[in-house]
């Protein structure tokens, strides 16, 4: 099994802590490759909104050099761990950047049909607020990536750093995130693939009615649906997770 991991905090602190604690259950449950990145230095650039990747093409984007790497990594992973502190009352400014630099990936515009097979976790720590927003925001982006299904798991400190964290309400956590990561473990190895969020169906649906309403020939996603055959209605990409139609042409 191969799982990629998108630390959202440059500092090894509760965040990273507990992500190692999610880790190690899963290494004692089977053979695992861990493809670690640590937020900024691995994307350490925001978005500049020139939009090339949804115009141009993704590999025109001018951090290119960091997205293309990651992504392949991604594509090639069976699921994903992204991890975040709570920054006022949200997710950390690294990892939402780090998301906006993959918005070409989105079922509105060319999502990659491997995402479909794919699941993965979310872990977030806070001292005690905001850990719901700061998990929608990373689990929005991954659903529209087309990930199959997004688990999560948050703890509140209360201001006691893992470090000098009471015993007794540390192993609380600790059970917790171990309870999580075995059921995380059995959901990616199954290889199930379960229905579809329904708003992410409902989404490619309406996308492509517009795009055969009022998106010219030369839109990028119009040119990589009309190649996939998604766009006469005979594919999609949720089919071709299940494998349904042969696997994906393209690479990056
Ligand atoms: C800039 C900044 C903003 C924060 N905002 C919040 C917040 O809105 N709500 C909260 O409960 N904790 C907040 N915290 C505390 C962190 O979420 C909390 O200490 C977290 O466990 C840190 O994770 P880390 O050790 O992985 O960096 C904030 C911390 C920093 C540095």
């Amino acid at each position: 099994m191969k799982i990629v991991i998108v630390y959202g905090s440059p500092r090894r602190g509760n965040s990273y802590k507990a992500t190692q604690v999610f880790k190690d259950e899963i290494s004692k449950l089977g053979r695992v490759e861990f493809i670690e990145y640590f937020l900024p230095k691995d994307m350490p650039n925001f978005c500049r909104g020139c939009a090339s990747c949804f115009i141009n093409g993704e590999d025109k984007c001018p951090d290119y050099k960091y997205t293309k790497p990651i992504l392949e990594q991604m594509l090639l992973a069976d699921a994903f761990i992204f991890t975040t502190p709570v920054y006022v009352l949200q997710t950390s400014g690294c990892m939402k950047s780090f998301l906006d630099h993959f918005a070409f990936l989105f079922i509105v515009h060319r999502p990659r049909p491997e995402m479909f097979r794919k699941k993965a976790f979310i872990i977030a720590s806070t001292v005690g607020a905001g850990a719901k927003e700061a998990i929608k925001t990373i689990s929005t982006s991954l659903k529209f990536w087309g990930v199959n299904r997004v688990y999560s798991f948050s703890f509140a400190t209360f201001g006691e750093d893992w470090d000098i964290m009471r015993a007794e309400k540390k192993e609380k956590i600790v059970a917790k995130i171990k309870r999580k990561a075995n059921k995380f473990y059995r959901e990616v190895i199954s290889g199930k693939i379960h229905y579809p969020y329904l708003y992410i169906l409902l989404m490619f649906y309406i996308r492509r009615m517009i795009m055969k309403k009022v998106e010219t020939e030369l839109s990028m996603d119009k040119k990589y649906w009309i190649e996939r055959g998604w766009f006469n209605g005979k594919g999609n990409p949720f089919k071709e997770a299940r494998g349904d139609t042969p696997p994906s042409r393209f690479s990056i």
